[in-house]
């Protein structure tokens, strides 16, 4: 039995010339929690070629949507970036990850912190009723480049706030932060440099990151991942994984 369901591109959307997002058919037998990554790609000379991609939609909806970077000279993105409505790519069946709210012990904050495409799980996470239910607060941070790199922007600030199921809950508890590094924007710097000074708690409103109320949810390149837990870890909060839950949970998936 193979490992993969074959599936169609229902549309592509190209955010930069860095940047993409698709959306494919589901197969109906595709399990996964919101957080999940999953293995993805094309066939090439008739082998599967794959790598690891959140899964940008909630487990609820009927399509998959994927967020990828555009690597020139990678296998895969090189390839995939060019894939058109109607191509097939494939899925792998068995989608896992450590970026579940199940592997975190209960607080009152959830830090959601991602650079670049580090945002994909996220964008299922914050689709979740039980996020909600969970977290009285829910705090999407995206660091990026530039302004244009800033993919779901105006789906989080216009639409999903009118979301017909989750409206509510996002416009009373999901707190969305974006920030540019490379050009002037309404929030600038870097995630780490925005904790570590303060000036992220300070715009939001909230207490500094705390052990007490706060959990964390890590996703982003591993510069990124390895200054985050370091940062965690001097602030007294432990890592949760698969089979321990903790205060803060990274995923190591995408990077070597
Ligand atoms: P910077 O512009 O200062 O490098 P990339 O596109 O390279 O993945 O970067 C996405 C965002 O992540 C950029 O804003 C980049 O900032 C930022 N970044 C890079 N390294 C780190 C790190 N170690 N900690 C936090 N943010 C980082």
């Amino acid at each position: 039995m193979s490992a993969f369901h074959e599936e169609r591109v229902l549309s592509v959307h190209h955010w930069t010339d860095r940047l993409f997002s698709f959306t494919t058919t589901r197969d109906a037998g595709l399990r996964f929690s919101n957080g999940h990554f999953t293995m993805i790609g094309l066939r090439v000379d008739g082998k599967p070629l794959l790598r690891a991609y959140s899964i940008v939609s909630p487990n609820y909806e009927e399509t998959l949507e994927f967020l990828s970077i555009k690597v020139q000279d990678g296998p895969l993105t090189s390839r995939l970036q060019h894939i058109q409505v109607g191509d097939s790519v494939i899925v792998g069946k068995k989608p896992t990850g450590t970026l579940l709210i199940d592997y975190l012990v209960p607080g009152k904050r959830l830090y959601l912190l991602s650079t670049g495409t580090g945002m994909a799980p996220f964008l299922s996470i914050i689709r979740d009723p039980e996020t909600y239910e969970k977290f009285e607060e829910v705090i999407l941070v995206h660091g990026v480049r530039e302004v244009k790199e800033l993919a779901y922007h105006d789906y989080l600030t216009q639409e999903l706030p009118q979301h017909e199921f989750l409206g509510e809950m996002v416009s009373k508890q999901l707190k969305y932060y974006p920030t540019v590094t490379r050009e002037p924007f309404k929030n600038q710097g870097r995630v780490t440099d925005l904790i570590e000074n303060g000036k992220l708690f300070a715009d939001l409103g909230v207490p500094a990151l705390n052990r007490e109320e706060d959990r964390v949810m890590i996703c982003g390149s591993s510069a990124m991942l390895r200054d985050l837990k370091e940062m965690m870890e001097a602030r007294g909060l432990a890592e949760g994984n698969t089979t321990t839950p903790g205060d803060f949970v990274i995923e190591r998936a995408f990077v070597g």
